[in-house]
């Protein structure tokens, strides 16, 4: 698939999902049924409700982590989300910025954008906006935030540096980014990295951790650190269902892993 076939499976993925979250008006499938391509996001999240801004009907169980954890969002700051879904992320940040910070989410899924605007609404907020567009071509001016936070979401961006010099043009100078994203050390076998649906499940489009990096430093950015690392274990019936049985065991001797990390660098000022 191209580029552009890809960013139509995760939209129509996200769609589905923020879609029947609107139905059931309760927490997602993923959280529960695993309907993110074949993994259960909740092996890969972490748990936010003693997060303090943390709001049930933003929370669909997507995310890899918590950015704001080791963002260093102070009272006031302008805060931007890369994928912000449902809005959890930035509900969460709300809560840290205040009365006189501001918020944005961007998402391109227009019914995430939906369903973070009307958890918006009920929370009243109006230093809290949502923005349709996609990352690496955010419809955003240069120098605008203090930081850009990101949960789960870079992997699906099929243009990685791009995305990365986006994050560096909204930043100001002496900024920041902290994101929880899927990364791998190793190679996926073939028939893993073409899936769609494990595509849309963040996984097979996760980059080499040491290429992320790289990536990290040629946009511009400082001081690199990564806060958090996780290995995400995918379940052997899972495996089994894209590899045979010779590739099962190569996998495993190859040591592939598959990890959430949350990572944070700096633009200088
Ligand atoms: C795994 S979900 C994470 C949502 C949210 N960050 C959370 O933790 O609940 C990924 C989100 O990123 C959005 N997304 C993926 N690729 C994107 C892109 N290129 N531009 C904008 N949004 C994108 C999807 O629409 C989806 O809402």
């Amino acid at each position: 698939m191209n580029p552009n076939e890809l960013k139509l499976v995760v939209q129509e993925k996200y769609g589905q999902i923020a879609k029947q979250s609107i139905l059931q008006e309760s927490v997602s499938c993923c959280g529960s049924s695993g309907c993110c391509g074949e993994l259960e996001f909740s092996m890969i999240g972490d748990e936010y409700t003693e997060v303090k801004g943390h709001n049930v009907e933003a929370d669909l169980g997507l995310g890899c982590g918590i950015p704001t954890q080791f963002a260093d969002i102070k009272e006031g700051d302008s805060v931007l989300d890369l994928g912000s879904g449902a809005g959890n992320d930035c509900f969460v940040a709300r809560a840290i910025v205040g009365e006189r910070g501001k918020v944005t989410g961007i998402d391109f899924t227009e019914a995430m954008i939906e369903k973070a605007c009307a958890n918006n609404a009920k929370l009243g907020y109006t230093n809290v906006e949502f923005v349709q567009g996609d990352i690496e071509e955010m419809p955003l001016p240069d120098n605008q935030f203090d930081v850009v936070i990101s949960n789960c979401v870079l992997n699906l961006v099929p243009d990685k540096q791009k995305a990365f010099s986006e994050i560096f043009r909204v930043i100001k100078p002496g900024g920041r980014f902290c994101v929880s994203d899927v990364v791998l050390l190793g190679d996926l076998p073939q028939n893993l990295q073409k899936d769609a649906e494990m595509y849309a499940g963040c996984v097979s489009g996760a980059s080499r951790i040491d290429d992320y990096l790289e990536i990290v430093h040629q946009a511009g950015f400082q001081q690199p650190i990564i806060h958090k690392k996780k290995e995400i274990v995918i379940p052997q019936d899972v495996l089994s269902k894209y590899l045979n049985a010779d590739e099962l065991e190569a996998y495993k001797l190859q040591q592939t892993g598959i990890y959430s990390i949350t990572v944070s660098a700096h633009k200088n000022s």
